[in-house]
């Protein structure tokens, strides 16, 4: 029998368990933690979703992997009204039970290997590495595709608005993205959750027809509904993008038995049709960001970016873990930097996902000298 190989052998150290010490001392606040670190959403879920999803708690079957007409439908007229996101076949949408279970194994599901390249943001969400070296591929960071030379990737991550930066990637950003996907055979999976987070500016979709010009040729879009719906929880995201590489995708996650639980299904079709809950916890991070904002400036840190999404990237221009500590005192947690990548090492990602009551406390805890 051949030596068996340790999967998680091959991934990094999983990054929030790397932080525990310094939880355990915000824990010890007094007043208590204030966490803005994982960026976990904390405002209920909307009375329209759950009732949808208990309207067809009884149903037994099982749900199909492609899901519903009715979700993929209110998928289509969702990044139409909300977006301006046109040209998509329903048929070219397929749901996820969460968005990082697909991303951690996209680059297998397109069956990349060992001889292909995975482009990722030089700041970026761990888990685009993560299902590169999953897959066994080799995975480059750069945010401008000039520094790849002669190379040609199998697939580019783009992530606008940006975890953990916030940045923003504008229309001729993207257009360049897709012009050098499509001239060196390229897929391109923009991850687009925080689309519908933007405080400063335009965000736009990779299939914005500004963008792409109405061609989705080998781009995917991915959509999460964890932060514009409080629906973390429940795992609910879907992509859609080119027909023919959704249909792939689909295939394989047939066979894998890849589904969205039916009553998910319906809670997504439900929140997916009303913009009303969406734009109610827009503001409520809105309000969180002024706040926090200001605080974190007076007390001394600078924030970079950050003109979308639900994090404030940050800086006392010094290494991150004094960063940490020095957050630790006051009670409050944040993410350091070097979990995004090996230029982030002076930053903290502080998330905007607390209660108003938490994020109140962390002001004045901020105040305190
Ligand atoms: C950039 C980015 N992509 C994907 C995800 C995964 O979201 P989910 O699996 O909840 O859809 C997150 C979660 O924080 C994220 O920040």
């Amino acid at each position: 029998m051949s030596a068996r190989i340790r999967v998680s052998s091959l991934l990094p150290d999983f990054p929030w368990d790397t932080i525990a010490a310094v939880k355990a001392e915000a824990a010890a606040h007094p007043g208590g933690i204030v966490d803005l670190s994982v960026g976990t959403p904390v405002d209920p879920v909307a009375p329209l979703i759950r009732a949808a999803l208990n309207s067809v708690a009884e149903v037994p079957g099982y749900p199909t992997t492609h899901g519903t007409p009715e979700l993929r439908a209110a998928a289509v007229d969702a990044l139409k009204r909300r977006y301006g996101v046109t040209d998509i076949d329903p048929a070219a949408v397929l749901p996820v039970i969460g968005t990082k279970e697909l991303i951690a194994g996209l680059p297998k599901l397109l069956g990349l290997g060992a001889d292909d390249l995975v482009v990722i943001p030089e700041a970026a969400y761990p888990t685009y590495e993560v299902g590169a070296l999953l897959a066994g591929a080799e995975v480059v960071r750069a945010d401008g595709l000039t520094q790849l030379g002669p190379r040609n990737p199998a697939l580019i991550y783009v992530n606008s608005p940006s975890n953990p930066t916030g940045k923003v990637l504008g229309v001729d950003h993207l257009r360049k993205v897709v012009a050098f996907a499509r001239e060196r055979g390229a897929i391109v999976a923009s991850d687009e959750c925080y689309l519908g987070l933007t405080w400063e500016g335009r965000a736009v979709s990779i299939l914005d027809p500004d963008v792409c010009d109405g061609d989705h040729t080998n781009l995917l879009a991915v959509h999460s509904l964890s932060k514009t719906s409080n629906l973390a929880s429940y795992r609910a995201g879907f992509v859609t993008g080119d027909a023919g590489l959704v249909a792939e995708l689909l295939e394989v996650r047939k066979h894998s038995g890849m589904m969205v639980p039916f009553p998910i299904q319906a809670a997504m079709t439900a929140a997916l049709s009303d913009d009303a809950h969406e734009a109610q916890q827009r503001e409520r991070y809105r309000a969180r960001r002024e706040i926090l904002r200001k605080a974190l400036e007076a007390a001394g840190f600078r924030i970079d970016h950050s003109e979308a999404g639900l994090y404030l990237w940050s800086t006392k221009g010094e290494n991150c873990h004094t960063t940490l500590d020095w957050l630790a005192k006051r009670g409050i947690l944040a993410a350091p930097g070097e979990f995004y990548g090996p230029g982030c090492a002076e930053y903290v990602r502080i998330a905007l996902t607390a209660t108003d009551e938490r994020i109140d406390a962390a002001a004045a805890r901020l105040g305190e000298h």
